[in-house]
C-alpha cells in the first residue's frame, strides 16, 4: 500500500516513483518477454511503409494502430524504414514500442500486471473499485534512434467520463538517467485539465488530434528543454531499473532522445477505473473488440451473494 506521505505526493505533483517495485527476477523475466517477441517478428510482415500514395500510406498506418488495440503490434522509429519498405538498420536497433495488448495476451506481461499483490494494493490504495489495464507498452528507447517524446498528457489517448481516472504504471526495466532519455514531468500539471485529445473517427478509422497545449504549457518547456536552465519547468525522473513511476494521466509529461550508448526499456502499463458511473469514452482511439472486452483487475462493485 502507498503511504501517507506517498499518496500526498503523488496528489500534489501528480507523479510518484517508488523504487524497488520489481524484483530483479520480474525485471529479467519482463525484459526477456519484450526481446523475445522482437526476436520472432518478422519486419516484412508489416508492409504500411511501402506505399508512396501517402493517402493509402496514412490510412494503413491508422489501421495498424487502431488493430493494435487488440493484439500485439510492432512501432517503428521514425525513418526506420527505406521507401521500399526495408529495414535501414537491424530491427533491435529500429524498434520504437511493442503494444497494445500484452498484458492480456502475453503471459509474463499478464502475469506480472494481473497476479502481482502490489499492483492490485497499489490500485486499491488510490482508491479504484474496479480497475481496468486497457494498454501495455513495451518502450526500446534505443541509443542512437530512440528520439523524443513531446509533452502530453496520457488521459488525451485514454479518456474516461465524466472523471479522468487514468494512470500510469511506468516501470523501469533499465535504469533511466537525463543521458538516456528518462521522463521528465511538470510539477502539478494534472490539476489544469486535459488539453488535447486523440480522437478516432468511427467511419474511416483516421485517427487525429483535437485541441492544442496552452502557452504556459509550452512556456514551462523551457527554451533549454533538456535542461532545468531556460525557463523548463519540467523535472527529470531519474530512477533505478525497477521504480516504478505512478503517472496521473492529466500529468504533463515527455522524454528526450537517448543521447547515450544504451537501451532504456520500461513497459508502461495504462489503468482506467471500470466502476458503474465511468464511461470509457467511445472516441478513444483504444477500443476492444466485442469478443475481447477489457478485463478488470480486481472487482470490488459486484455484490457476492
Ligand atoms: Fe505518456
Amino acid at each position: 500500500m502507498l503511504t501517507e506521505a506517498q499518496l500526498q505526493k503523488y496528489n500534489d505533483k501528480g507523479f510518484l516513483a517508488i523504487p524497488d517495485f520489481a524484483s530483479t527476477d520480474e525485471i529479467s523475466s519482463l525484459q526477456k518477454a519484450g526481446l523475445d517477441l522482437l526476436d520472432t517478428f518478422d519486419p516484412k510482415s508489416i508492409s504500411i511503409f511501402s506505399t508512396k500514395d501517402q493517402t493509402k500510406e496514412t490510412y494503413r498506418t491508422d489501421q495498424y494502430f487502431v488493430d493494435s488495440a487488440n493484439n500485439v503490434s510492432f512501432f517503428f522509429e521514425e525513418g526506420a524504414f527505406d521507401d521500399d519498405g526495408n529495414l535501414l538498420r537491424p530491427k533491435n536497433l529500429s524498434i520504437n514500442k511493442i503494444g497494445h495488448a500484452m498484458h492480456d495476451l502475453v503471459p509474463e506481461f499478464r502475469s506480472w500486471t494481473r497476479n502481482n499483490p502490489k499492483i492490485a494494493s497499489l490500485l486499491r490504495s488510490l482508491g479504484y473499485r474496479r480497475p481496468l489495464p486497457v494498454q501495455s507498452m513495451f518502450i526500446f528507447k534505443q541509443p542512437g534512434i530512440g528520439g523524443e517524446v513531446l509533452p502530453h498528457q496520457d488521459s488525451s489517448f485514454l479518456a474516461t467520463e465524466p472523471l479522468n481516472t487514468v494512470i500510469g504504471l511506468w516501470l523501469a526495466l533499465e535504469d533511466a538517467t537525463v543521458e538516456n532519455g528518462c521522463l521528465w514531468a511538470l510539477p502539478g500539471s494534472h490539476t489544469h485539465g486535459i488539453h488535447k485529445k486523440f480522437i478516432r473517427n468511427p467511419e474511416d478509422n483516421s485517427i487525429a488530434f483535437s485541441g492544442e497545449l496552452p502557452p504556459e504549457v509550452l512556456e514551462a518547456n523551457g527554451t533549454d528543454a533538456n535542461t532545468t536552465v531556460g525557463g523548463s519547468k519540467f523535472e527529470p525522473i531519474e530512477v533505478k531499473a525497477g521504480t516504478l513511476v505512478l503517472l496521473h494521466g492529466a500529468n504533463l509529461h515527455k522524454s528526450f532522445e537517448n543521447k547515450s550508448d544504451k537501451s532504456r526499456h520500461a513497459l508502461a502499463v495504462h489503468v482506467v477505473e471500470g466502476a458503474e458511473g465511468v464511461e470509457y469514452s467511445k472516441a478513444n482511439w483504444l477500443q476492444r473488440k466485442e469478443e475481447f472486452p477489457f478485463e478488470p483487475l480486481y472487482d470490488t462493485c459486484t455484490k457476492v451473494v
